[in-house]
């Protein structure tokens, strides 16, 4: 058991000033700062439209998408809270996970998964199927989907609906018992197949 706090990173599908999913992130940030830090990927908007011409792997890369590639090697586990766009994963969000894809960054990566939006349904499964195809760890303890996230966090960077709190909490349990090994594989959910 590890006594150093987990080294989150977040990044959040909306990259609004006044986003719920990125005030989530905040909100999970107290809430957890005794067992975890958390830092926020701010470069989403910086990284270039994902083209596989362009990407080279580890060694030719933009400066952009390599900070974003450090990022997430250093970090023990990611969290991603995203809204749904257009019934769908919001492109800044999926551009930046493509470039992630031939440099494996997720892979064994525990992830946390949480849609925030209005309904959410459709973007969530979008999202959990790509981040098991690219190896991500995730167990159903560790994907939310929040609909309505509007009427359940308040400015003060509090949940106030007590159900989606209680869920949040588990989800923060659960992601520490995947960074410290403590859930056996057969609890992950497994990649889908691929035709
Ligand atoms: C272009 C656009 C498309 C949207 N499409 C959906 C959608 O398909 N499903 C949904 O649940 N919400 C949809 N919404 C509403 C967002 O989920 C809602 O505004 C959410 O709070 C945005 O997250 P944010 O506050 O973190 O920016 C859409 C919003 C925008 C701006």
């Amino acid at each position: 058991m590890r006594t150093d706090k987990i080294k989150i990173l977040a990044i959040s599908g909306s990259t609004r000033k006044s986003s719920s999913n990125i005030n989530l992130i905040k909100a999970i940030a107290l809430l957890a700062s005794e067992s975890f830090s958390i830092s926020i990927f701010e470069g989403l908007t910086e990284l270039p439209h994902f083209n596989p011409d362009l990407d080279y792997g580890q060694v030719t890369e933009d400066e952009n998408v390599a900070a974003f590639r450090k990022q997430l090697r250093d970090a023990d586990a990611v969290l991603i809270c995203t809204p749904e766009y257009a019934v769908g994963v919001p492109g800044t969000l999926k551009n930046a996970i493509d470039w992630t894809v031939s440099t494996m960054e997720f892979s064994k990566k525990p992830v946390a998964l949480i849609t925030a939006s209005t309904a959410g349904t459709r973007a969530h499964q979008s999202l959990l199927g790509t981040l098991l195809i690219i190896e991500s760890k995730i167990s159903s303890a560790t994907q939310l989907l929040i609909s309505a996230i509007q009427t359940k966090l308040n400015s003060d960077l509090q949940i106030t609906d007590e159900e989606t709190l209680d869920k949040v909490n588990q989800l923060i349990r659960s992601l520490t018992e995947i960074v410290n090994g403590e859930l056996p594989e057969s609890g992950l959910l497994p990649a889908p197949l691929l035709n």
